[in-house]
């Protein structure tokens, strides 16, 4: 028994030290060592020997197990340190290696239109407003000075949602919301209102049942054509270019009194006649003029003692002619193709 306790450590080393995982490592110890093993096998057998010889193989049986579980008990220390190391380089990263290229995103052209007329006009002192897209028709057209029924009201074929509310026809409600509740202890009115507006056209190239306008609006004492003359015409100069020059045509919108349409010298040929200006020399960019006195009035703002100007204009048609987009629909459906042209902008930066 003495010779088969020494063979059996003889072996169980041999094997040990050829475990090269901690798994195989545990079945040895499972193997040698556990309830089923030899050594225990031997300890359980030991009440059949003589007498003397029981202390004998006693104390070399304890001597086995003692042997063995320290074998293991290093054998682990090792394979656990080689386990580390291996697992450390699996997850060494060179940090010299080049890194993945983060996406930049680009505004959309619409966007950076819009963005370039706001800085314009914060530059000049104007407040930036915005009003809701569902509208009440008191807002939209009856503050504006077109009463139901007023045949004007057919010239924006509407969205309604409820016989008092509709989708907004313009931005000019907008106007009527900020003079209701402005108190002239705090300045003039100097706003401009950049938003969604809605038509009932069909879309095609042109048109489009959903768009944007911006809206101007100054109101203050001795505010006169002369200061909305000098306003549209910085907004044409830093939108379409130094050398450009404006015409005020008399036109018509309910709210204003007299209202204008403005053009501005084509761009493409210096005022020759092209394509773009439909061989007049003239591009018909934005509509304008005195606040009606009944606006303001309606508004509650004294006509005798206030006086001012709104213009409305569509960034769609300032960014369709500044970058020759000949679909107003390329705006809207989200083709990459389309829209990366613009991701660098005219000043170079990205
Ligand atoms: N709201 C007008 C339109 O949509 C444009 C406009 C705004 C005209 C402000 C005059 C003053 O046609």
């Amino acid at each position: 028994m003495l010779e088969a306790l020494a063979k059996l450590l003889n072996n169980a080393k041999e094997e040990i030290d050829k475990a090269v995982n901690l798994k195989e490592l545990n079945d040895l110890r499972v193997k040698y060592l556990g309830k089923k093993g030899p050594v225990t096998e031997i300890m359980k057998q030991m009440s059949k020997l003589p007498a003397d010889e029981k202390p004998l193989v006693g104390a070399k049986a304890n001597e086995v197990r003692t042997a063995l579980t320290e074998k293991i008990t290093k054998k682990e220390a090792i394979l656990e340190e080689e386990a580390i190391s291996k697992q450390l380089l699996q997850e060494k990263i060179d940090v010299t290696l080049p890194g993945t290229k983060v996406k930049k995103g680009v505004a959309h052209l619409l966007t950076q239109v819009i963005e370039e007329m706001e800085n314009l006009f914060i530059s000049m002192g104007y407040k930036i407003a915005e009003g809701p897209e569902v509208e009440l028709d008191y807002y939209n057209f009856e503050a504006l000075n077109l009463p139901q029924g007023h045949p004007a009201r057919d010239m924006q074929d509407s969205f309604y949602i409820t016989e008092n509310t509709l989708l907004r026809t313009q931005t000019s409600p907008v106007q009527a919301r900020t003079m209701e509740k402005h108190d002239f202890k705090d300045g003039p009115i100097k706003i401009i209102c950049p938003g969604k507006v809605y038509r009932r056209d069909n879309d095609d190239a042109t048109h489009s049942h959903q768009f944007t306008q911006i809206e101007g609006l100054v109101v203050g004492e001795n505010i006169t054509f002369a200061d909305l003359k000098g306003t549209l015409t910085v907004l044409a100069k830093t939108m379409f270019g130094e050398e450009r020059e404006i015409r005020l045509r008399p036109s018509f919108f309910p709210f204003t009194e007299p209202s204008v349409e403005m053009d501005i010298s084509c761009f493409k040929c210096g005022g020759e006649g092209c394509r773009v200006c439909k061989g007049t020399g003239w591009i018909e960019i934005l509509g304008a003029g005195m606040v009606h006195p009944n606006v303001l009035e309606m508004s509650g703002i004294d006509s005798k003692i206030y006086s001012g100007f709104a213009f409305g204009l569509g960034p769609e048609r300032v960014a369709m002619l500044k970058y020759a987009v000949d679909d107003i629909r390329h705006l809207y459906t989200n083709d990459l193709r389309f829209l990366n042209q613009f991701s660098v902008k005219e000043t170079g930066e990205n």
